[in-house]
């Protein structure tokens, strides 16, 4: 039996019927088709499907829909705006810190909560902020200077 749930991602608002063994990720990528959430591991792992949940990032392979019931979400889909890609998602374009792109949605959104609460981290605060999301491309050091060297004012 499905429930209904109301919850706003990326500033729309939707209302929608779910299974109640539903993850957020599945809801996020095959009901709604927001597909940047990457599905790896399924198991709280890897970070390829993370999103910002009420200003904190969830891995969303562990969140069931139902628990979003009510909450506001940001996928990496809500970060471009009419200006054109946001600072940190352009910051990873000039520094080359994406190789195949598998972890670069849940490695954005990880950095982009920690500048919100810090825009100058030091390099621990980063790697610290992006140590549940794995990449297996680009060795982290790009990504690092990638999320250092976005202008404060984000
Ligand atoms: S797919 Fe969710 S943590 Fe890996
Ligand atoms: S760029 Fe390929 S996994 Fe990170």
């Amino acid at each position: 039996m499905k429930q209904i749930i109301n919850l706003t991602i990326n500033d729309k608002k939707y209302e929608v019927a779910v299974d109640a063994n539903l993850t957020l990720l599945d809801l996020l990528r095959y009901q709604l088709g927001l597909t940047g959430a990457k599905k790896g591991c399924e198991l709280g792992d890897c970070g390829a499907c993370a999103v910002i949940m009420d200003g904190k990032p969830v891995n969303s392979c562990l969140v069931l829909a139902v628990s979003a019931n009510g909450k506001d979400i940001t996928t990496i889909e809500g970060l471009e705006d009419e200006n054109g890609l946001h600072p940190l998602q352009q910051s990873f374009v000039e520094k080359g810190a994406i190789q195949c792109g598998f972890c670069t949605s849940g490695m954005i959104l990880s950095g982009k909560t920690l500048l919100d609460k810090n825009p100058n981290p030091t390099d621990k605060e980063v790697r610290s902020a992006i140590s549940g999301n794995l990449c297996r491309c680009t060795g982290y050091q790009k990504i690092i200077e990638a999320v250092q060297s976005v202008d404060s004012d984000i």
